[in-house]
């Protein structure tokens, strides 16, 4: 009996110990089973009462319950002291100072070209006019038979566009949209159409195989040429400044007629002659003309009734001129440190 007493001083002390210096969470729960467990020290001293008179069992008893609460409460301090010092540690590991600068993500600008097309769109919405969609993929009747284009016209060879097919292709000119716009819908129409087209040119300071136009059309009752002259008159001193000269070209296109080109005076001489107009004084800006009664018929509008006119022009040479870009490349590059410098 005395042993056992004994023994069971030498398990608390022990367990005292042990749990006053345990290190971890871990470590705790460890020492917990080794003594309170089924198989733990405690137990094990405790099953021996069996031996004993019930007399001495019932001090015996006692005393281990004591140690048993003695162990516990241990336990559950020690379980408060580490954790409390887990949270502090990873506190301090995770220190974070909110007066550091942040990190700045690069934010994206705008391409020059959509920069360029941005104002023209606004100005041609400030006219009534609405913005419409065609497709990159189209077929010979649009790009080519129902623009009116001779069958032996030289855009249609093969070294000026990407075939597909015989009767699938790239896009050569935006001017396809017009057909679309009219096939599906009746005048009034008022529509420009800006996007990419094709041609089978190689790359170089002014060309580019992809390349992207804006075309635009107007028909109506009663539409005359000095419409096309007001309108894109307009449009030019709008763009590039009021008191921006123009003058008109007699020009070709299959699809319209009469047909001219507009040239702006040159920005950088006055119309003077300097290197950018090439002694020209002018900068040839867009093709315009009266919508051909061919293609007008082909769409199932009547050419007696209704009248109007279309243009085309080159966005990227627009983009050039108003950033004083001297290389189409650098538009195509998409070099970050030439992009971010524009707004
Ligand atoms: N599609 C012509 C071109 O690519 C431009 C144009 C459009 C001319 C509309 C007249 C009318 O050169």
């Amino acid at each position: 009996m005395n042993a056992m007493i004994e023994d069971l001083k030498i398990t608390k002390q022990t367990a005292l110990d042990q749990i006053a210096q345990c290190p971890d969470l871990k470590e705790l729960e460890k020492i917990r089973v080794q003594y309170l467990g089924k198989k733990g020290r405690l137990t094990a001293v405790l099953r021996q009462m069996g031996k004993l008179e019930s007399e001495e069992r019932k001090v015996l008893g006692q005393q281990g319950n004591l140690v048993r609460e003695a162990i516990e409460t241990a336990l559950a301090e020690s379980l408060q002291r580490l954790k409390l010092h887990e949270t502090e540690q990873k506190l301090n590991g995770e220190w974070l100072d909110v007066t550091l600068p942040g990190k700045k993500p690069k934010a994206g600008k705008k391409h020059p070209i959509s920069l360029v097309l941005d104002d023209i769109i606004e100005i041609f919405m400030g006219m009534g006019f609405s913005v419409a969609d065609g497709r990159e993929i189209e077929t010979v009747r649009y790009n080519f038979d129902a623009l009116n284009a001779p069958s032996d016209h030289p855009s249609r060879d093969e070294q000026d566009t990407f075939y597909i097919n015989d009767d699938v292709l790239l896009r050569t000119q935006t001017s396809t949209v017009q057909v679309r716009v009219m096939e599906k819908n009746r005048p009034p129409l008022r529509i420009i159409s800006p996007g990419r087209v094709y041609r089978a040119d190689d790359v170089d300071a002014t060309h580019s195989p992809l390349f992207h136009q804006l075309e635009g059309l107007v028909v109506d009752k009663g539409i005359a040429f000095a419409d096309l002259k007001g309108t894109l008159e307009i449009f030019a001193r709008r763009l590039y400044g009021e008191n921006t000269g123009v003058r008109f070209r007699p020009h070709y296109f299959p699809f319209t007629e009469p047909s001219a080109e507009m040239d702006i005076v040159c920005f950088s001489c006055d119309g003077n002659g300097c290197r950018v107009c090439k002694q020209e004084g002018y900068i040839e800006l867009l093709g315009a003309g009266m919508v051909h009664p061919n293609v007008l018929k082909f769409c199932g509008i009547d050419p007696d009734e209704y009248t109007g006119f279309a243009f085309g022009m080159g966005l990227d040479r627009a983009a050039l001129k108003r950033y004083n870009i001297n290389d189409m490349r650098l538009l195509f590059e998409n070099d970050s440190r030439f992009l971010t410098q524009f707004s």
